[in-house]
């Protein structure tokens, strides 16, 4: 049986409890225990160290938002102890990013594939923006939930743009086009995506 590391367990744990906190959407209402609820069985852990890129030296900004919610505040401090081992990427440029995109975003897999702890029946990540940064649109098939820890904009299909705002939640239906951009501070969201939506 595989184990998952203490600090990788603490983050799933804080994880849990803030998705859980903040949705409101009944639709994230059921998919972030049944997300939760699969992540109860660890995935092999990567051994390898992690990467950082440029953009990276936003994230002590981005992390030291003014929050007194302890959920958010455990999660931020969980995040901070599996941080050093996560391999920051870049996504692929679309006609719809802004012409900083390439420099100004990174993501994170924290769990899914090419993730800290490989799997494929969900994901569990994070994504970075320098201010004024205008992520792709982009679709996938499985639900999201989204838990953002920043300022910034949002948008799903073709609605006008929202602000959830610190500990803002929400929900994307398979397959719907979303996107999100930064404003003057960084942006900063985890998202939890599970492949087979379960009802
Ligand atoms: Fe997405």
């Amino acid at each position: 049986m595989v184990e998952r590391s203490e600090d990788l367990q603490r983050f799933v744990d804080a994880a849990f409890i803030a998705f859980d906190k903040f949705a409101g959407d009944p639709e994230a209402r059921r998919a972030i225990p049944q997300i939760f609820a699969a992540l109860g069985h660890p995935g092999p852990e990567r051994g390898n160290p992690g990467s950082r890129l440029p953009v990276c030296q936003l994230l002590p900004a981005a992390l030291s938002i003014e929050t007194s919610d302890p959920a958010l505040r455990q999660l931020i401090e969980c995040f901070e102890g599996i941080e050093g081992k996560l391999a920051w990427r870049r996504r692929t440029a679309h006609p719809t990013a802004s012409e900083n995109f390439a420099d100004g975003h990174t993501n994170a897999m924290i769990i899914g594939p090419g993730g800290l702890e490989e799997r494929n029946d969900l994901w569990l990540g994070v994504t970075l923006m320098a201010p004024h940064v205008r992520y792709p649109d982009h679709e996938h098939a499985p639900e999201e939930v989204y838990l953002v820890l920043s300022e910034g904009e949002f948008q799903q299909g073709d609605r006008d743009w929202f602000s959830p705002g610190i500990g803002g939640s929400f929900y994307n239906v398979p397959q719907i086009k979303h996107a999100m951009r930064s404003l003057d501070t960084p942006l900063f969201a985890f998202w939890a995506l599970r492949a087979e939506r379960q009802r």
